[in-house]
């Protein structure tokens, strides 16, 4: 099967390769990034979340892609499509996710990143409806989850210890398809 890969102005999303694995976990398995994703993670822990990646995309044909800047083919990290699957919160909807390294933060990449993950969520694979998770003290994660237009959905909010053990509240924004094509 042919690399999944799609490039914005500055960024490429694309299928993860075996090298990328070390790259990955060495520029954003650090504590600013991981803060509120439960902690830099053991080694366990890491090959848990890239079976789960790979999953995603086996499963689905979609995944968190990894994000490569054009300019220079730096890895900064990953921006992409599951199917929600945490436990206790809404199973199988279209979630967007996005974990990018520190230096590449306030630049506008995220952002550019997920409006090409939700032009896909809508274009290529059929979602009426993305969804978007994180802990209520991850303010970056829910401002960008704002700049993409996405609406609080308490409703759909749920509790988990996995990433902000003080405060486990999940909250949930989402978008439809209207409402994107709207923005
Ligand atoms: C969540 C995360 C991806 C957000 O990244 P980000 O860089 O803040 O988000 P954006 O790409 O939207 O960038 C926004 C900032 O870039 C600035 N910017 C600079 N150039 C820009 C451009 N060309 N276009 C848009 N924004 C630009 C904006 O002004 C804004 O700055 P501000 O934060 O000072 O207000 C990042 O904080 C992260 O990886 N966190 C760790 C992992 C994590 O928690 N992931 C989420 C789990 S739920």
């Amino acid at each position: 099967m042919s690399e999944f890969r799609h490039d914005t102005p500055r960024l490429t999303l694309r299928d993860w390769r075996d090298a990328d694995w070390d790259i990955f976990w060495e520029v954003t398995n650090t504590q600013p990034v991981m803060r509120w994703l439960g902690g830099v993670a053991d080694e366990a822990t890491r090959t848990a979340a890239r079976a789960r990646v790979e999953s995603y995309q086996a499963e689905h044909g979609h995944t968190f892609w990894v994000v490569e800047r054009r300019e220079d083919g730096a890895l900064l990290g990953f921006c992409g499509l599951k199917r929600s699957n945490q436990a206790g919160g809404p199973q199988g909807m279209m979630e967007v996710g996005w974990r990018l390294r520190e230096d590449a933060w306030g630049q506008g990449y995220a952002k550019e990143a997920a409006t090409a993950a939700l032009d896909l969520a809508f274009d290529r694979f059929g979602a009426e409806e993305v969804i978007a998770l994180t802990v209520q003290n991850n303010t970056a994660s829910w401002g960008l989850m704002l700049r993409l237009g996405m609406e609080r959905r308490e409703d759909l909010d749920f509790d988990s210890a996995d990433f902000d053990p003080a405060n486990p509240r999940i909250i949930v924004h989402a978008i439809t398809r209207a409402n994107w094509r709207a923005s």
